[in-house]
């Protein structure tokens, strides 16, 4: 009896052993195939880019090539991103070959961007989510396909206000975004960094024995406040402002917090169309303190090897801030509702302060033809250079975000940074004193950018 019930164990040992085995495989393979159904994504670099606006990655030069205009459920609620990939499949290079031949300059631009928006706009979706969008953003909406606004008060010079060097074209061209009431902020700028004329690095030139420097100009741009109830005539006293000093841009549309974009654009054609031939811009607010020699001093170790590599035509430099989310939080300034836009933004400089090159800057100029006006100055800079295929370079000692805990009471902080916002009038202009000071300048000379502020800078979301 005892034998017989060995042998049938043996029997079911034998017959549910692969049992049991298949029917775990099955359970894995099941596992996995859901997971994959789920698309785990993957973290976001420049190298595996997954720009979620369905734009164009990887061209050649001027020719995009699209990542996923095949996928039609996209974002289909969200209002921007809607009407971007009417425009990006317009110049998609697979679907219209003939319509990226014809070259960037092509006017035409404007009006297929023109086109897309009341195509989409008619579509009874797109009109019911423009009715859910916050009363801020529809008025964005409303006004976001003008472009051109007439000048109202313009620099005599190429490229701003005229330094002594003038014959040759500056290596710095300071653009600054201000309000017309800024004037405290203006001024104190000019009489400190923005200062233009020819400024000394912190170099010598070897081979010569001279100190390394280069001529900086500076231009101020402006909308219009809406000063009904100021009592004053504002534009009456920026235009004698603009007679003294020949440094302001002004355009004729409300200097809004969404208007911002329209001066980066606008700023573009300007450069462009004046053919200014400032080797580098520096576009920032009316708010932080530059360190301007130190700054000449980098452009100039930079110009060396990006002539040398070609790469000057990508060239931005600042504090780069990558796979952001858009502020969902509806208190927020930066507030961007789900359904205006979704997916994550590029990764982008902020907007304090940032350097690029002149030639990027006419190509922003002609690529920003295609992209539609966003609501974010900085993140709209960003996607056009994702459409250009150039990524902005991370620079720790572009403090966008202030020191890191106590580092400014350290000495010589302010002599390693390149620039820090943010500061009022009062403080940029003692700061400035302060760095012109001979005996501070020999005590820091040697002092590299502190640990703490390159810690800080790996912390960065
Ligand atoms: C593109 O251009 C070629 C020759 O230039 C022409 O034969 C072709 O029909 C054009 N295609 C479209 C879609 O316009
Ligand atoms: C140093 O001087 C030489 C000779 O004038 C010049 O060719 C070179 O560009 C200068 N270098 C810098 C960094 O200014
Ligand atoms: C303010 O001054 C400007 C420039 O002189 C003038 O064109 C404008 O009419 C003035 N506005 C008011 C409200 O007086
Ligand atoms: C931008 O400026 C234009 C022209 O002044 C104005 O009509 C529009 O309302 C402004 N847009 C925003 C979002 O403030
Ligand atoms: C530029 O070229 C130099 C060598 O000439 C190289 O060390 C450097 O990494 C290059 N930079 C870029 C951004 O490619």
């Amino acid at each position: 009896m005892a034998q017989f019930t060995c042998r049938w164990r043996n029997v079911l040992i034998c017959v549910y052993t692969p049992c049991f085995l298949m029917l775990l495989l099955f359970f894995h393979a099941g596992i996995v195939v859901c997971m994959r159904m789920a698309g785990v994504k993957a973290p976001w670099t420049p190298e595996n880019p997954q720009f979620e606006a369905p734009g164009t990655l990887k061209n050649r030069g001027f020719a995009p090539l699209p990542q996923v205009f095949w996928r039609n459920d996209l974002h289909k609620e969200a209002f921007w991103n809607q009407l971007q990939l009417a425009v990006d499949r317009h110049f998609n290079p697979i679907l219209h070959p003939n319509m990226t031949k014809k070259g960037l300059r092509n006017s035409r631009f404007e009006s297929v961007v023109r086109q897309s928006f009341s195509e989409a706009t008619k579509q009874e979706n797109m009109r019911k989510t423009f009715h859910s969008l916050p009363h801020h953003i529809q008025r964005f909406v409303n006004h976001m396909l003008r472009r051109s606004y007439p000048i109202i008060l313009q620099p005599d010079g190429e490229c701003g206000t005229q330094g002594k060097d003038e014959k040759k074209p500056p290596l710095l061209l300071f653009a600054i975004k201000t309000a017309e009431l800024n004037f405290k902020n203006r001024q104190a700028i000019r009489q400190s960094w923005g200062k233009a004329g020819w400024v000394a690095g912190q170099k010598r030139n070897s081979s010569v024995g001279e100190e390394v420097g280069g001529s900086v100009q500076r231009v101020f741009l402006l909308g219009k406040e809406n000063s009904d109830d100021l009592g004053v005539n504002i534009s009456q006293l920026l235009k004698m402002e603009s007679k003294h000093y020949g440094d302001i841009l002004q355009w004729d549309f409300e200097d809004t917090f969404f208007n911002l974009t329209l001066k980066d654009v606008l700023f573009w054609r300007w450069f462009s169309d004046l053919h200014c031939r400032a080797v580098f811009v520096f576009k920032g607010d009316d708010d932080i303190f530059v360190n301007t020699p130190r700054l000449i001093t980098y452009l100039w170790d930079q110009l060396e090897t990006l002539q040398a590599n070609k790469s000057l035509k990508d060239f931005m430099v600042g504090e780069v801030i990558g796979a952001a989310e858009p502020d969902r939080a509806d208190k927020s300034k930066y507030f961007i509702p789900e359904r205006f836009y979704s997916g994550s933004y590029p990764s982008y400089a902020g907007g304090g302060g940032v350097v690029y090159s002149g030639l990027l800057a006419q190509r922003l100029n002609l690529m920003s033809r295609r992209v539609h006006l966003y609501p974010i100055d900085d993140v709209y800079v960003g996607m056009c250079m994702m459409r250009l295929n150039a990524f902005p370079v991370h620079h720790p000692a572009f403090l966008t975000f202030d020191f890191p805990g106590k580092e400014e009471k350290r000495p010589c902080s302010y002599h390693k940074i390149l620039l820090v916002h943010k500061r009022s009038p009062e403080q940029i202009v003692r700061l400035w004193a302060d760095l012109k000071q001979t005996q501070t300048q020999t005590q820091c000379k040697d002092i590299p950018l502190s640990a703490d502020v390159k810690i800080k800078d790996k912390n960065l979301p």
